[in-house]
């Protein structure tokens, strides 16, 4: 057994969230139970980035304090995360005073250690990235990302010697192949690093929003440079050594592709300097799109897309907390963009969930009621559906073990599909009661518990709900994978229940 510490982004509190973080968290959560269920220790952090610039502005123009903004916003995110059944561990705000003492503590190791000195600062600042520009790198003095004028930026500035890193950082993922996935992503941080980099102005003393800098109070820190540091206040850093060492080597950072930068050039190189390892492994994904275009509040404000018509609590509203989930888990591989559509969701909800998987619970939970007396039979130990359910666990195992949700879903539903079939070719609806018939309904009775148990990080209220209707006691997550996905351990003899639909058809838009 292992050790397994996960985190999601920290999200901005400059507005409420919406679908696009609802992806992330949801990936970081089913990957969180899943390395539960093999029996991995495991710690799941997500949490909201509540400093800078664009917070502040947001908080000002809804006439709050930055403090009183920030603690109702970050509220909307828990309320998300509640509604889409979430299993952090921790849940981390950067205004805490942890953080506080964490980001003083790591960032005055990285000034004893020489790497930050003072300087004068000019550029080209975007807020909605809360990011530097060059006039070269810019789109003719306009953000490249979201097309607004930049603000010019001349303050004398404590910067960080980053350009001092690249031999390392080159060295680091030489030595580590897997540190960031997937591959085209890794080339890409590694084009960054290789294209020269530059030092980088650490903080301000245009704004007073941010954590102060404790060897000039003048200045407080540049809310990316406080922020990065949250993965490390969640694991004590600075107040607990021995929890920084049980879980940084197993750290994994789930993020979007447009933060690249921040935690696979700046991040490793910030660990280094504070004399720390870097994390272990960057998990990149990309972009659900709407229209093709990237689902961001910045862009919504500007009339592009109505994300109120895509928060996470109206999704589990309408269709359900484990559908969309599922959905978020299973439409797109982890790495690349996706297409975001409410007709999307009704498609894979209708094929995959109510004539799939639902329509096997209903089909043998029917059959047991009336031909078997609403007891499950024994699955024989012999089965052909034993070599499908056996494949099926290996490759939802190693998927899961490779950060691909899809792919383990994918494989998990071949099971589904194999079970459905078996059903059809046997007919046990035309059979007589016998031993022929309960041989049928025990083998695809235990299929279904191996269903629950492999889906259950990705639908954890579904999974206990076949478990509960097929009649077992406890929960599909109560023992590890290993010993509880075998072949054979349905009991028989259990009270099977019929119930309602799993999932009633939806109607199609189209
Ligand atoms: O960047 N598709 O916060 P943020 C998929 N505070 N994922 C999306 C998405 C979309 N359309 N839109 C957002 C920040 N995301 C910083 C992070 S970490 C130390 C600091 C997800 O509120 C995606 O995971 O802009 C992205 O990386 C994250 O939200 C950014 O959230
Ligand atoms: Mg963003």
């Amino acid at each position: 057994m292992g050790r397994f510490y996960i985190t999601t982004p920290i999200y901005y509190v400059n507005d409420a969230p919406h679908v696009g973080h609802a992806y992330c968290t949801v990936n970081a959560d089913a990957l969180a139970r899943w390395h539960r269920l093999i029996g991995d220790e495991t710690k799941f952090l997500t949490g909201t980035d509540e400093h800078g610039q664009k917070v502040a502005d947001a908080a000002e123009q809804h006439g709050l304090s930055a403090q009183d903004w920030t603690n109702q916003t970050s509220a909307r995110f828990r309320e998300a995360w509640d509604a889409l059944d979430i299993s952090y561990d921790d849940f981390i705000r950067t205004t805490e005073p942890r953080h506080y003492e964490s980001v003083q503590k790591f960032l005055t190791a990285i000034y004893d250690n020489g790497y930050i000195y003072k300087d004068v600062y000019k550029g080209l600042y975007c807020v909605s990235c809360e990011d530097y520009f060059t006039l070269e790198s810019s789109d003719e003095g306009r953000c490249p990302i979201h097309g607004r004028a930049l603000t010019e930026m001349e303050e004398e500035n404590w910067f960080f010697r980053l350009s001092a890193f690249q031999d390392r950082l080159l060295e680091y993922y030489e030595r580590h192949p897997e540190f960031v996935t997937p591959e085209t992503k890794r080339n890409e941080a590694l084009s960054f690093i290789k294209g020269g980099l530059h030092d980088i102005s650490i903080t301000r003393t245009s704004i007073s929003w941010g954590v102060p800098v404790p060897w000039d109070d003048r200045h407080v820190f540049y809310v990316w440079y406080d922020a990065l540091i949250n993965y490390l206040t969640a694991i004590g850093y600075g107040r607990d050594d021995d929890e920084v060492d049980t879980w940084w080597p197993s750290s994994h950072h789930l993020i979007g592709k447009e933060i690249i930068r921040f935690h696979c050039v700046w991040w490793p190189a910030m660990c280094m300097a504070a004399g720390l390892e870097p994390p272990s492994h960057v998990q990149v994904h990309g972009w659900l799109l709407v229209g093709g275009q990237k689902l961001s509040k910045t862009m919504a404000a500007e009339g592009g897309v109505r994300l109120s018509d895509i928060a996470p609590v109206q999704l589990t509203n309408e269709f359900g907390i484990d559908p969309i989930r599922y959905y978020l888990l299973r439409e797109t591989i982890l790495g690349n963009d996706g297409d975001f559509s409410h007709e999307g969701i009704t498609l894979r909800y209708n094929s995959d969930l109510a004539n799939n998987l639902g329509n096997l619970v209903a089909r043998v939970t029917t059959v047991v009621g009336s031909k078997c007396g609403g007891r499950g039979p024994a699955p024989q130990m012999q089965s052909p559906l034993r070599t499908e359910a056996e494949m099926a666990i290996s490759e939802t195992k190693a998927a899961w073990g490779r950060f691909a949700p899809q792919g383990a879903l994918e494989a998990t539903w071949r099971l589904i599909g194999a079970t459905n079939a078996y059903l059809e070719e046997h007919a046990p609806w035309k059979m007589e009661p016998g031993p022929e018939l309960d041989a049928v309904m025990g083998d695809a009775l235990e299929a279904i518990r191996l269903v629950a148990i492999l889906c259950s990080p990705a639908m954890p209220g579904v999974a206990v709900e076949i478990w509960r209707r097929i009649g077992l006691s406890g929960s599909p997550t109560d023992r590890v994978v290993d010993e509880s996905a075998q072949w054979g351990q349905y009991s028989a003899g259990a009270p099977v229940e019929k119930g309602e639909p799993l999932f009633p058809r939806m109607k199609s838009d189209e």
